[in-house]
């Protein structure tokens, strides 16, 4: 399937995991990729795979909190690339702490990742979607900015503005055909969950009904579904991608 030949899609937290799975698959699907990560080694590594596939590539390092570095980049984003269809808000950090003991740093590295870079990602392509009237936002949330959990009050605080943040935009922007619409993911198979130990894990994977772990794959087909000319009539939606975890 061939569903976003001629798209121009923004993946950010590109390098690895989640991001980099929905980078691939978005390639793979016939759209050209700006990738976005913390450093260039890692953005040009998932570039280079992204050509190796035949299709254009873009590798851009930035911290995706710092409004000014967000900036630089997306105009020098549309001015080699000429238009961007979608964007896809990916980039996230966890700082796992009990409230008692959780620092402010630990709090303002998560919002200022979680929340903040995808404020700042939006409000430098939101123009330019009015402007062409169209554009897709897939924001990355997750099940526990709606269920909460223990140890994370940061993480999750970030995860359920995010879904407020989707649904307050999707209605501002929804008369120009440009949908905003979140992804939930569980308890997925990447280097932000190996870190948890044995016992955790164990733990989650009793509370989940199918028994089983997701796969970035399983997060990058319903970001692509979401982008898809299919869902053009779906906005300000939460899509939980969990195995039944919080139902
Ligand atoms: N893995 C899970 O179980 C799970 C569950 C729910 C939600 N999520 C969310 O999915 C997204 C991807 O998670 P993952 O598991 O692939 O994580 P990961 O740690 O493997 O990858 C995160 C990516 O984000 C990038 N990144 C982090 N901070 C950044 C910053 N300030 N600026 C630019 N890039 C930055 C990293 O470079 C990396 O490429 C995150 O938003 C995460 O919160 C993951």
């Amino acid at each position: 399937m061939n569903r976003f030949e001629g798209q121009i899609v923004v993946v950010t937290g590109a390098s690895r995991g989640i991001g980099h799975e929905i980078a691939l698959s978005f390639a793979r699907e016939g759209a050209d990729v700006a990738c976005i990560s913390r450093s260039q080694a890692n953005s040009d590594k998932i570039a280079e795979e992204i050509r190796a596939l035949g299709r254009k590539a873009w590798a851009y390092a930035l911290d995706v909190s710092d409004t000014n570095a967000v900036a630089e980049m997306s105009a020098a984003l549309l001015k080699e690339a000429g238009k961007v269809d979608v964007l896809v808000n990916n980039a996230g950090v966890t700082r796992d702490n009990l409230f008692m003991r959780m620092s402010p740093e630990e709090w303002d590295a998560v919002i200022n990742t979680n929340l903040k870079g995808t404020y700042n990602l939006c409000k430098a392509f939101i123009r330019p979607f009015i402007k062409q009237r169209s554009g897709r936002i897939v924001n990355i949330a997750s099940i526990v900015g709606l269920r909460g959990n223990a140890g994370q009050c940061n993480y999750s605080a970030s995860k359920a503005a995010l879904i407020g943040f989707s649904k307050s935009l999707a209605r501002e922007v929804a008369s120009r055909n440009i949908t905003v619409n979140a992804v939930a993911p569980g308890f997925i198979d990447t280097d932000m969950t190996s870190v948890l130990n044995d016992s955790v894990k164990e733990a989650l994977l009793k509370e989940i009904p199918m028994g089983a772990v997701g796969k970035p794959e399983d997060i990058a087909a319903a970001v692509l579904f979401l982008a898809s000319k299919e869902a053009r009539y779906i906005t300000g939606h939460v899509l939980v991608v969990d195995g039944g975890f919080a139902m």
